[in-house]
């Protein structure tokens, strides 16, 4: 997946295109570029391979543009290269093409249309550009609005994408499939986007693109029309985005000052979710139709699944229904057999990941009823399930999730907590969240506060290792999971979060001298279970290390977590773990934040 960026109209437009492309580098950034023309028919398309900053470092003289479309690119179709970063051009060069998302039938398309091409790249989106152009230069009276069309009639796939002709500085078409994308509107100018964040310097005022339609973008207008020709009228909004939000601030890096934001996350979600009283506050609705669901099914990507399976015991306690966990990217194709009153729940930061959505879409043919759990307001999986619930966690911007994590797994205990109290459960009136949640809050600020120790036992343990394994039982083997992923992600660590009972059926084979094992200890039940596994490891030279709830801690343990609910305790518990992956990425010299190979937003199957 890859962001995209346009503008039209009284604005400096590689201005506002390399701002809003510095934005969007979350999400992808193994090369860019920039198209932007003027009035005069002057016009420049620059393209560097590497971060925004390399193609900054081109830019060379201004021309004074005042439309422009750009790119930043997380290869799919051809590796990171000049020829294969965007925008694509056609043979002419008349026609400049942005796109995020994978054309299918893009072979198909060359081998039928495009037989006698020439292409410089290897991507889907050079065949796109190059098949609008056959259909707006074989024909010189068709608009090109028509020839985009026809291409689009042809076109498989996910995609958003921006188009210019070089011979028209003041239009830029657009059309979306599955991909995000939106208008940002303003005074003498409109933009397009792949994410709103990304235009708030420029404007407050958005407009959403629905599936399957088409915009012609002026400075004045943005015309929307489905495939067929039909207009679209549709409102927009305005969404006051807080640009503080999206700056490092004093941080060294977003990772860093999104683990620190956790608390205030926590605090927050008590103020959406209770009101004046206090009483925990989740919308009738949402709370009925967990209540109608004999069985909760979540399904979720990444660090996402991991806050699933966070969430899932506490769930079960309040709701009283078996939850099951779903890997998005297998249930998309093919669900086991369902229960006959099935509720899904999509837990998605973004919002936006394609492979949850093609379960969403499913899950709607099939009409039963979903709720999205997500940070991001308007973002595709909200529009599309039949309730939403928010994070409120403020925008998180390093591409390994932290604060997302824990808030998900926050929003569903008020979810629960709500369920439970409708029925009546005592368990539920007994579970008081918000003052349990703001015990949450102070564990955790109680972590934040060993930087220094989690950096020192880095650097003696963690620093050269090329695997480790996170071990734990039942909500710690959960919790091992994500720090597992939080460590491979940005510090290269292989590392696998392992069941801890399990390890000596195979896996304890891996164990060798000097590999960390870290023990996740915070159940009082199963903490001795896990500190026997411990042993069986450190017997074979592996490198103990353990982090321990206060209740269950034991003199010589590594990192102390001050008590927290059992229902809440992957919550605390992660928190060491994401700063154990921060330090061992930064003091490995790593990008911290933009990890190689990944994403944030996985807008591609
Ligand atoms: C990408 C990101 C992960 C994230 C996953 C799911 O792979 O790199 O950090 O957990 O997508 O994203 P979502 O936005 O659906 O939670």
């Amino acid at each position: 997946m890859c962001g995209i960026v346009g503008v039209v109209g009284n604005r400096n437009a590689t201005d506002i295109l390399m701002q809003g492309l510095e934005k969007l580098e979350y999400r992808g950034y193994d090369s860019a570029g920039i198209f932007v023309t003027n009035a005069q028919h002057q016009s420049k398309l620059v393209k560097s391979v590497g971060r925004i900053e390399d193609l900054r470092q081109k830019l060379g003289i201004d021309i004074a543009g005042t439309a422009g479309i750009g790119h930043t690119r997380w290869a799919t179709h051809g590796k990171p290269s000049i020829e294969n970063a965007h925008p694509q051009t056609s043979t002419s060069g008349r026609f400049v093409l942005v796109h995020n998302g994978v054309i299918e039938n893009f072979k198909e398309i060359q081998d039928r249309y495009l037989k006698n091409d020439r292409f410089i790249g290897q991507t889907d989106t050079e065949i796109a550009v190059h098949l609008i152009a056959k259909f707006a230069e074989e024909d010189e009276k068709m608009p090109v609005l028509d020839a985009f069309k026809k291409a689009l009639d042809i076109i498989e796939g996910s995609y958003a994408f921006a188009l210019m002709d070089a011979e028209d500085p003041e239009t830029i078409y657009v059309a979306k499939n599955k991909s995000p994308l939106l208008l940002g509107l303003g005074d003498g100018y409109n933009m397009v986007c792949s994410d709103a964040m990304a235009m708030i310097r420029e404007t407050s005022e958005f407009m959403e693109i629905h599936d399957k339609e088409l915009v012609v973008l002026k400075k004045n207008s943005a015309m929307i029309t489905d495939y067929a020709g039909n207009p679209v009228t549709r409102d927009s909004y305005r969404a006051e985005l807080d640009l503080s939000d999206i700056g490092k601030g004093t941080y060294p890096y977003y990772m860093l000052k999104e683990i620190d934001e956790q608390p205030s996350v926590m605090r927050q979600l008590i103020q959406r979710y209770t009101d004046a009283d206090g009483a925990v506050n989740v919308s009738d609705a949402i709370v009925r139709a967990v209540q109608e669901a004999d069985r909760i099914y979540i399904i979720a990507a990444g660090t996402s699944y991991n806050a699933g399976f966070g969430a899932k015991m506490m769930l079960e306690a309040l709701t009283q229904t078996p939850v099951e966990l779903g890997l998005a990217s297998e249930w998309g194709y093919g669900m086991p057999i369902l229960s006959e009153r099935p509720l899904f729940i999509f837990l998605s930061q973004s919002g936006e990941t394609a492979d949850s959505r093609q379960v969403l879409v499913q899950v709607n043919e099939l009409g039963y009823p979903s709720l999205t759990v997500t940070n991001v307001p308007g973002s595709t999986l909200s529009r599309e399930a039949s309730y939403t619930l928010l994070i409120g966690a403020g925008p998180e911007i390093a591409v390994a999730s932290t604060k997302a994590y824990t808030g998900q797994i926050a929003t569903l205990a008020f979810l629960a907590k709500a369920v439970g109290e409708t029925d009546g459960l005592q368990a539920a009136s007994d579970f008081d969240l918000v003052k349990e949640l703001s015990v949450v809050a102070q564990s955790i600020e109680a972590s934040l506060s060993e930087k220094d120790k989690i950096a020192k036992i880095v650097q003696n343990r963690l620093l050269t290792t090329r695997s480790a394994f996170y071990i734990g039982r039942k909500q710690d083997y959960y919790v091992s999971m994500e720090a597992a992923l939080k460590l491979k992600e940005i510090s290269y660590v292989q590392c696998e979060g392992f069941a801890a009972g399990e390890l000596k059926h195979g896996t304890i084979s891996l164990i060798e001298k000097g590999v960390p094992v870290i023990a996740v200890l915070s159940d009082p039940l199963l903490a001795s279970h896990t500190r026997g596994n411990l042993m069986e490891v450190a017997a074979r030279g592996a490198s103990t290390i353990t982090i321990a709830v206060e209740a269950v801690a034991n003199p010589g343990d590594d990192i102390i977590v001050t008590n927290v609910h059992p229902w809440l305790s992957a919550i605390a518990m992660i928190v060491p773990t994401q700063l154990i992956a921060y330090e061992t990425s930064l003091q490995r010299g790593l990008d911290v934040d933009k990890p190689r190979n990944l994403a944030k937003a996985v807008t591609v199957e």
